[in-house]
């Protein structure tokens, strides 16, 4: 079997040291694996597998030789270095949003568009972790019943936000409960004009706003759920909430359709589609929930039911670990297409 040399930008964030965790347990076929990262954590030593590495700083040289990259350490970093690595001849997967709009980079979920890996002129992005849970899911009920328009509210777990902001959760709910002074410099976003508490409490807003109120995070999952379902005109609308927990993105999905789509048709279909797992039995109070679904590859849908409120209409509830699904193993499933 062909063996490959394997980077990892940003080794040591939260994304990059599940990207190593699951090439070992996917056995990716790799004989070298280079573990990049800032200067600031160059020398550091970080065991894969049975094996130490040396975390080296992530510069244009350090691809020479390397057959695949995973980037993920932020959109800055994307555009300075992937471009680098695309010249030496590595396969860039990149889980920034640096390039997921562009026109000649493919924007991939394995189970949806495998296809459009084939298009690669050296990019293949990741999608944002929320759009990818959901159209997973939309994704089969669409090629039932056709959607017409997408309403998402999302609960979204500080773990998106990074190692740090994940500590700084961790820190804010011991302070808070004991009395101490409550720290906050997180969230909505590090450098905000204004940083809220987000123990015990929620934020409304992920990244910046633009002119028409909407944040960032809310427009990936409009745009990237258009573009990855070849849907450039679908009406998707979307609120996104960042909420006390520490891994495990949860969506409350409205779904409207040209035709009748029934909950227990939709189960059934969504019972037989990749990588999902449906967890819905009210009677007996089953329905996923982000604790659950912590360190679990597939995407798990619950709460299924009709809308009375539109002529074909169905809410879903759908939970995934933002790490994984959201982010590592798609990156690692999209170079397993490449193999
Ligand atoms: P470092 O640990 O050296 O700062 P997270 O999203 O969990 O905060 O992780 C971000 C990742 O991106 C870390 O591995 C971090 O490395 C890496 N990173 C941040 N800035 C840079 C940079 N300028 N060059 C390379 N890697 C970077």
């Amino acid at each position: 079997m062909t063996r490959y040399n394997v980077a990892v930008v940003g080794a040591t964030g939260m994304v990059g040291q599940k990207i190593l965790q699951i090439l070992e347990e996917r056995r990716f076929p790799y004989k070298g694996l280079k573990l990049l990262a800032s200067s600031r954590s160059a020398g550091r030593k970080i065991e894969v597998g049975s094996r130490e590495y040396q975390v080296e700083e992530a510069c244009p040289r350090a691809f020479e030789g390397v057959d695949f990259a995973f980037f993920s350490a932020g959109g800055d970093t994307s555009k300075k270095l992937v471009p680098e690595a695309v010249k030496r001849g590595t396969l860039v997967i990149d889980n920034s949003s640096a390039f997921r709009m562009s026109d000649d980079v493919p924007l991939v979920i394995p189970e949806v568009n495998p296809e459009a890996v084939k298009d690669h002129r050296g990019i293949i992005a990741n999608p944002n972790c929320s759009t990818i849970q959901m159209v997973v899911v939309l994704q089969p009920l669409h090629r039932e019943a056709e959607i017409k328009r997408v309403v998402v509210s999302t609960y979204q777990a500080i773990s998106g936000a990074g190692r740090e902001a994940m500590g700084e959760l961790e820190l804010q709910s011991s302070s808070y409960l004991e009395g101490g002074e409550v720290k906050a410099e997180y969230v909505p976003y590090r450098g905000a004009a204004r940083n809220y508490q987000l123990a015990f409490s929620l934020v409304p807003q992920i990244d910046v706003f633009d002119e028409d109120g909407y944040t960032k995070e809310e427009l990936k999952m409009i745009y990237e759920t258009r573009k990855i379902m070849g849907l450039p005109d679908l009406p998707v609308t979307a609120t996104t909430v960042r909420v006390p927990v520490f891994v495990g993105h949860s969506e409350s999905i409205n779904i409207e359709f040209a035709r009748e789509l029934s909950p227990e048709r939709a189960r059934d279909i969504l019972n037989n589609a990749a990588g999902i797992i449906v967890s819905d039995d009210p009677e007996n109070l089953i329905y996923p929930m982000p604790l659950e679904v912590a360190d679990r590859d597939e995407t798990f849908v619950g709460r299924i039911r009709r809308d009375r409120s539109v002529r074909h209409g169905l809410n879903v509830w759908v939970v995934a670990d933002n790490l994984r699904k959201g982010a590592a193993t798609n990156s690692v499933q999209i170079a397993e297409l490449m193999l």
